[in-house]
């Protein structure tokens, strides 16, 4: 029944069969050929479907550890577009909350973060506590006696793990762990979130803003492309340039390698033995030979400062500035980028003040390596709902083939320069959206025992 741990309560409510068609977009993608249909980008029924076979099944980056100090202290989200709250309960765990009153819908948070005793709804004024039980009803005695707070928690996800004090939350109980799903991915974000035996803190809370793209558009970049970083950022690589004029070809063209797996996580990187941060206080800051054994040579010549990575389906990361974001979808045509600065515990203040000012200016919203993606995106997205322009294939085929296991570096890699990521992306969502996901199967199981439900047992919401 209704409890806040049992996501998507419905009670004796059915709904006809054919409200939610998935389609069957296996064909869209093709991992193996390296083609990819545009209309997965700009299609309302693929980005709904997205919701509900991706989002409510995949874990997503909530927040960072270093938010939550106390009992009470809050953050407010979102799970593809559901709006979440994370919240310290009075046990120090965390808990994320669906954001939406039982009772008509409202949000029953409306700021970004902050601390509190409960969540009182300022529609009617239902309370719910820290653990989303709801704790205070005005005027309670209307219902009668059959009424029973119990059944009326706000829903919380099941599932809330950390990785490296990275939270993500899952609506799927049953779901792998998350580190199974990192798999060794965990070795790359070592080389970012583990430099630091005390950890690492955010500073500086969230930049938001909105960019026109689809979400994939920006995952899957993160995820594959370092291709782009000549073209793209010729002109923010000219200011960097100690002469001014950008780029030698030797650094155009880089050695370095991309991971892929199964799950859809990817990360790009140069290596180079005089692998280095690019703000100088931080540069300095650093013991190489210290992070050689912390973490092993192979992560302090490669993942340990440039470089991309998503872990799939929307959280992204760069190490060399700190910079981690998440992907807000909002419909198929636009997205909600949400960035943090994370940075270790023991560096001292002028070089945290040092790697925040890198980042803001790097990848802030006004960054001068940014603007350049976002633009490309909105560009990329401007058209893909034309008619010529969404039949025609994208080509993904950079690197076809070239996937290898290499000693020192975990897992399945290839070229810097390479699509192999991206097709993993895209074969991993080709998968989640051809499977039936557990709210379908539970929807179906509740159907067939429902008296008053037309389905007969038969529907299975397809
Ligand atoms: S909608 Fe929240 S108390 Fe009515
Ligand atoms: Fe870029």
């Amino acid at each position: 029944m209704s409890t806040p741990d049992n996501p998507m309560p419905r009670g004796g409510l059915t709904r006809p069969p054919n409200l939610d068609v998935n389609l069957d977009v296996s064909g869209m993608v093709d991992p193996d050929g390296g083609l990819v249909d545009r209309r997965i980008f700009s299609d309302t029924q693929v980005y709904q479907q997205e919701m509900r076979r991706i989002f409510a099944r995949s874990w997503l980056f909530i927040a960072h550890e270093d938010q939550f100090k106390k009992p009470g202290d809050f953050f407010q989200t979102y799970m593809g577009e559901d709006p979440v709250i994370a919240v310290l309960n009075k046990k120090r765990e965390i808990r994320v909350l669906l954001n939406n009153c039982r009772h008509r819908g409202a949000r029953v948070c409306r700021a970004d973060m902050g601390s509190t005793k409960n969540f009182t709804c300022t529609y009617h004024g239902w309370s719910f506590d820290l653990d989303g039980n709801l704790a205070n009803v005005p005027a309670q005695e209307a219902y009668g006696e059959n009424f029973n707070p119990a059944d009326w928690g706000l829903v919380s996800a099941p599932r809330v793990e950390s990785y490296k004090g990275l939270i993500f939350a899952n609506w799927d109980e049953n779901a792998e762990p998350l580190e199974d799903t990192l798999g060794d991915m965990r070795w790359y974000i070592d080389a970012f979130m583990d430099r630091d035996p005390e950890g690492t803190c955010v500073v500086g809370g969230v930049t938001k803003w909105v960019l026109e793209g689809n979400w994939k558009l920006a995952a899957e970049q993160f995820a594959t492309d370092w291709y782009h970083v000549n073209m793209s950022h010729a002109s923010a690589l000219m200011v960097m340039s100690p002469t001014g004029k950008g780029p030698k070809k030797e650094i155009a063209m880089r050695t370095g390698r991309q991971y892929s797996d199964e799950y859809g996580n990817g990360a790009g990187f140069p290596v180079h033995p005089r692998n280095r941060f690019d703000a100088q206080p931080v540069h300095e800051y650093y013991d190489y030979d210290f992070l050689r054994q912390r973490l092993s040579p192979e992560q302090v010549m490669g993942p340990l400062t440039n470089g991309h990575a998503t872990v799939f389906p929307n959280f992204s990361y760069l190490p060399v500035n700190g910079s981690i974001r998440v992907w807000h979808p909002k419909g198929p045509n636009k997205m909600e980028v949400w960035s943090w600065t994370v940075l270790d515990k023991s560096m001292p203040e002028d070089v945290r003040h040092a790697q925040r000012l890198y980042n803001l200016r790097t990848f802030g919203p006004s960054g001068i390596f940014e603007q350049d993606d976002g633009e490309n995106w909105s560009e990329c997205q401007a058209n893909a709902h034309a008619f010529m322009v969404g039949n025609t294939a994208l080509n993904y085929q950079m690197g076809l083939g070239d996937l290898r296991e290499e000693p020192g570096f975990p897992g399945q890699t290839s070229s810097l320069y390479s699509d192999a990521a991206g097709r993993a992306v895209y074969r991993r969502w080709r998968k989640l959206m051809a499977t039936p996901a557990w709210h379908e199967l539970r929807n179906a199981d509740e159907d067939s025992k429902n008296p008053n439900s037309d389905c007969n047992g038969g529907c299975t919401h397809d």
